[in-house]
């Protein structure tokens, strides 16, 4: 059974831009926010902890801005993290988790993400939760059971409800940032497993309503191959979600 899942295109704009430089493309993405939602998309952009309020505060309202990280605890002594509580007040009810940049400069494991993933949900807020493996695991032929790892770990102890308001992205390192895309194909038939993973976990239904993106050198060029693959829900963007110009490519591409 196939049910329309909404398309969906986040930019993780990752250690960039300064809040002046996120008002700017605030100010400017109107028009092509307009566009989108108006051909039934979901866009969205996520800054860093100090540009989310001017997003917030410049950016049309249907443009989805999320945190790109944030800690389970709602307070207390955690020198240099964000709590969720913070997060609501300013607006933002979306945030990025366990991207490949996190797991591997910041430690991040799929538990600790479990935690996050479970705070978020209990707040009403959607969690983008990142997998993806290292060239070496691709190379080895383990993709679909390294990323079925993550998977498990990320979604223990989910009920089918809270299930199905996750976002899923996955992410291969060896194509981030690289300009080495993965084909459509080989994004498709890891997307298709992570869904198969989903449907042991909590059943048909519920894997079929929980959004997949890929992410990976997606650039306005090449984001319509994956479109067409019938479990790529949308795309986590990197460097090419940072420039409007290239954005609105990526939002045109994507509605084709
Ligand atoms: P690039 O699009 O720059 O490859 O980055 C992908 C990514 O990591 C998005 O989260």
């Amino acid at each position: 059974m196939t049910m329309a899942r909404k398309k969906l295109l986040l930019g993780n704009w990752k250690m960039n831009k300064t809040p002046s430089e996120a008002k700017e493309f605030a100010l400017g993405c109107s028009e092509m926010v307009h566009f989108a939602v108006s051909h039934g998309i979901d866009v969205g952009v996520a800054p860093t902890f100090v540009c989310l309020q001017t997003v917030v505060e410049n950016a049309p309202k249907d443009l989805i801005i999320a945190a790109q990280n944030v800690n389970e605890h709602d307070h207390g002594a955690y020198t240099g993290e964000i709590s969720i509580p913070m997060l609501k007040e300013i607006g933002i009810s979306w945030v990025i988790l366990g991207h490949s940049e996190r797991r591997t400069y910041n430690g991040e494991t799929s538990l600790a993400c479990n935690a996050k993933i479970k705070a978020l949900l209990a707040n009403s807020m959607t969690p983008v939760y990142c997998c993806g493996e290292t060239l070496e695991t691709f190379e080895q032929g383990q993709t679909k059971a390294f990323v079925a790892k993550q998977i498990e770990e990320g979604f223990a102890g989910l009920s089918k409800e809270e299930a199905e308001k996750v976002v899923v992205a996955y992410e291969p390192i060896w194509a981030i940032g690289t300009g080495k895309n993965a084909t459509k194909e080989i994004a498709e038939d890891t997307i298709a497993s992570i869904r198969s993973v989903l449907k042991g976990l909590f059943g048909e239904q519920t894997a079929e309503k929980i959004r997949i993106l890929y992410g990976g050198s997606v650039k306005p060029n090449n984001i319509a191959e994956y479109m067409s693959e019938k479990d790529i829900d949308g795309a986590l963007v990197g460097g090419a979600s940072l420039a409007l110009d290239s954005y609105r490519g990526l939002i045109e591409n994507l509605v084709k």
